[in-house]
């Protein structure tokens, strides 16, 4: 469990990162308020309540094999139980991507009438039949990770539901993503010197927001920075590491020399691709540039290496306390906003080895 130490060692970061969650429609807390507010607020929190001892919270994961998710519900169970949770009233089920068995897993949560309920939905289109039946049964619910689209959060309010999301804007990924690329200036990126960016493209889930916004707006970084770019590659590999190294690898036997840049909607994947740039005998920083989202630890020490060119923390710390402290609001009957969002932070080699430290 990272306890608010290590908020605080995140809050001292550098002036230029975001960190910590805020409430409102959209996550744009300043450097200095948002760490401010995320450090004062764990400490304020930091007690236990006794008052939730023998409360039940119900969380279900759209998947357990998910690194990011992993490190998620880690941290989100620790912090639960000190806030005063019993370990044994938090339940935490794996919906193995399938959203049949995760609709099954919110129905027993129901019949066995736990007091809240915390869910990264499998499918983010179900979300109005699960805010349905949880609400229904008088449950109150915070999504986390996977959002909700706007309709489904309008009616939360409109409804006045105690519903709410707790997440990151995926949009702000992307755009880091881009910067990180846009940064290295066209000179040092277009190897093949045709004058423009060319790139492949390896998206996560394709019906996941966070994975169409990276996609897009990585590009958009680029485009807005100036830059032509050229998509020589887009393939799916699902956020996982086996997938996206297959898919990298064909591209690269494909496309060759003329791959500049390797985009990867999260760092699993871009673990992945670094295997198969590695076996095609290239070298990230010389002749090929590589970028991920998440700031897992392995690709934090590629950073660090410079084996990847950058990431982004996708911050599992603020967003899990932030989504446990909803839930504890829920349950004592007091109200959240229904949007709670996140900053992500831009990952390069200048500070890659102070987020590791943050997070370890
Ligand atoms: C993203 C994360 C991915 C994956 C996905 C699951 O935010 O970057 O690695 O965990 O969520 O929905």
């Amino acid at each position: 469990m990272k306890k608010v130490f290590s908020l605080i060692a995140t809050a001292a970061l550098t002036a230029s990162m975001l960190v910590g969650c805020s409430s409102g429609s959209t996550a744009t807390a300043t450097a200095a308020t948002s760490t401010a507010a995320a450090a004062a607020s764990t400490a304020a929190t930091t007690a236990t309540n006794s008052d939730l001892a023998d409360k039940k919270v119900g969380v279900c994961i759209y998947q357990f094999s998910d690194n990011f998710m992993t490190l998620f519900r880690n941290e989100l169970k620790s912090y639960l139980v000190s806030q005063g949770f019993t370990e044994s009233n938090i339940e935490i089920v794996d919906g193995a991507n399938d959203q049949a068995t995760q609709t099954n897993q919110i129905q027993n949560f129901i019949t066995e009438g736990v007091d809240v309920m915390i869910v990264n939905p499998v499918n983010s289109s179900s979300a109005a039949t699960i805010t349905d039946m949880v609400t229904e049964a008088g449950i109150p619910l915070v999504y986390i990770n996977r959002e909700p689209d706007a309709d489904e959060e309008s009616r939360w309010k409109t409804d006045n539901m105690s519903v709410c999301y707790v997440g990151a804007d995926a949009k702000q990924s992307g755009t880091f993503q881009g910067e990180i690329i846009a940064d290295l200036g066209l000179d040092a990126i277009d190897m093949n010197k045709n004058g423009k960016i060319d790139y492949v493209m390896i998206e996560g889930d394709p019906e996941n927001i966070d994975a169409q916004y990276r996609t897009e707006y990585s590009v958009k970084a680029l485009t807005d920075a100036g830059f032509e770019v050229n998509c020589l590659d887009d393939q799916v590999g699902n956020w996982q590491q086996e997938q996206a190294a297959t898919l990298v690898a064909n591209s690269l036997t494909q496309y060759g020399n003329d791959v500049e840049v390797v985009f990867c909607n999260n760092d699993a994947m871009a673990l992945g691709a670094l295997q198969s740039i590695t076996s095609a005998g290239r070298t990230v920083g010389k002749d090929i540039y590589l970028v991920g989202v998440d700031a897992l630890s392995d690709a934090l020490e590629d950073v660090i290496a410079g084996t990847m060119t950058g990431t982004v923390f996708n911050d599992h710390i603020a967003q899990s306390h932030s989504a446990a402290d909803a839930a504890i609001n829920f349950v004592e009957g007091k109200t959240n906003d229904y949007y709670i969002g996140c900053d992500y932070v831009k990952v390069t080699k200048d500070n890659a080895q102070s987020v590791l430290d943050s997070v370890k």
